[in-house]
């Protein structure tokens, strides 16, 4: 099972400019393709209520599974409170090989600090914000490796393996 965190951010870190702008109001036609790719490779996406509610549908092609402590009443989301490891478990017995953590910050952290994640995808997009939401919120110690990383248009895509 391989649990990544996909993201972009902005060249000085930054995965918003405040809580309500959505991920893609900023983000290049590569990075949404990107993102599309991936995704759906994996099968199913993870992501808390703030991410949803800029989005507000399911996404085609992929289970999608929002992080809140009320239920979303929209049709092809599952709503969860689960504990990482706990829906892993449950997303590795119904048979998926990969899982994509979409953010936003508050579970990007909730995740990383459960201890299981696996690598991250990462768009470097050429902005920069000065303030903002960051990619992580906590205090963490993580030392990486650098798989991957190409120039597509003006994004830097970059892929991590977390050792
Ligand atoms: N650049 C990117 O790639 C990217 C990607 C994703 C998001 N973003 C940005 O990130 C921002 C949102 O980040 P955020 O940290 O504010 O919000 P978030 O992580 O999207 O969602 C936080 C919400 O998730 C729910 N939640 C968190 N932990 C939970 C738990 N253990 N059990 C049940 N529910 C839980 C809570 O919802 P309830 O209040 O409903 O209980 C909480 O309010 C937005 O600006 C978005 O655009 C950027």
């Amino acid at each position: 099972m391989k649990i990544f965190i996909i993201s972009a951010i902005s060249a000085d870190g930054f995965i918003a400019k405040d809580p309500i702008a959505p991920s893609t109001s900023w983000t290049s036609a590569e990075d949404k393709k990107h993102f599309s790719e991936i995704t759906k490779r994996a099968g199913v996406i993870v992501m808390g209520a703030k991410t949803f509610a800029t989005i507000g549908r399911a996404l085609p092609g992929r289970k999608t599974i929002v992080y809140s402590n009320t239920p979303i009443n929209v049709t092809g989301i599952e709503t969860t409170s689960l504990a990482p490891a706990e829906l892993i478990k449950q997303l590795e017995q119904e048979g998926f090989k990969e899982v994509a953590i979409c953010g936003g910050t508050t579970i990007y952290t909730m995740f990383m600090k459960a201890g299981v994640v696996d690598s991250l995808y990462l768009t470097i997009e050429p902005v920069i914000f000065g303030s903002g939401i960051p990619l992580f919120k906590e205090t963490l110690d993580i030392k990486m490796e650098l798989l991957n990383f190409e120039k597509r248009g003006q994004s830097i895509f970059a892929e991590y393996k977390i050792v």
